[in-house]
């Protein structure tokens, strides 16, 4: 937002009649609510897998999961995706048409531990699988490769149960490195995304497909051994 724009909401603001006011704030705690409702949905799956990654290290004697990290979308990008899809924006629509609000990248040590945890998360009896794409085993046309998940989890508050989304991608630590070379790459400032780089980035993900191959053997052959 330019500083003219600011302004200008600024002076609106200063002309809304006190019922509108009242609706303005309403509005805004309503939104704050939901999004507290999104970010217990993410506390409570990111503890379930806290507690896979310790009950998993004490049979195995490593953790599967690298690090995790979690985000709730902010209200900027949840404005820009509605206004993109052209949904007109209400808190029910942004419940239904939003599976991405709060989002949870878990990072593992080998590919095997990825298809390890989401299965073992998707086996709890209050987690239900509302979709799931499998960019592992079939990458994206650009090399991105990862396990999505959207699920839902109940959250329970004083006087109700909540069913909320979240969405997860499990993906091991090279395929991070090439997440998130591509994000910095492809969203630039000032600097194309040429032909040629798209490229580069496609042999370096067939690359990084490969280290995971060969680093799950070895791990297949230690464990094995175990
Ligand atoms: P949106 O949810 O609108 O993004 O579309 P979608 O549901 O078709 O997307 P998808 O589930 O395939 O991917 C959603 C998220 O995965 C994105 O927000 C990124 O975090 C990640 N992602 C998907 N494709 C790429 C990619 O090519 N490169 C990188 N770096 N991340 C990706
Ligand atoms: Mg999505």
């Amino acid at each position: 937002m330019s500083k003219q724009q600011i302004m200008n909401v600024e002076e609106a603001f200063l002309e809304i009649d006190n019922q509108t006011m009242g609706i303005v704030i309403e509005r805004s705690k309503e939104f704050v609510r939901l999004m507290t409702y999104y970010r217990c949905a993410m506390m409570e799956v990111e503890t379930k897998l806290n507690v896979l990654n310790q009950e998993f290290s004490l049979r195995h004697d490593r953790n599967p999961i690298s690090s995790i990290k979690s985000r709730l979308k902010t209200m900027p990008s949840i404005i820009e995706k509605m206004e993109r899809r052209q949904i007109p924006m209400d808190l029910d629509a942004i419940e239904t048409n939003l599976t991405d609000i709060a989002g949870i990248r878990v990072i593992c040590a080998f590919e095997q531990d990825v298809y390890t945890l989401a299965k073992a998360l998707l086996s709890q009896d209050d987690i239900t699988l509302i979709e799931q794409k499998d960019y592992i085993a079939n990458p994206k046309p650009n090399g991105y490769r990862s396990l999505h998940l959207i699920v839902s989890v109940p959250i329970f508050l004083q006087n109700e149960k909540r069913v909320m989304k979240v969405e997860i991608q499990l993906r091991t630590i090279a395929m991070d490195c090439w997440a998130s070379l591509d994000h910095q790459l492809r969203y630039k400032k000032h600097h194309e995304f040429t032909n040629e780089m798209a490229e580069e980035l496609l042999s370096c993900a067939i690359m990084s497909a490969q280290l995971d191959r060969r680093m799950d053997e070895l791990r297949e052959k230690v464990e094995y051994d175990d």
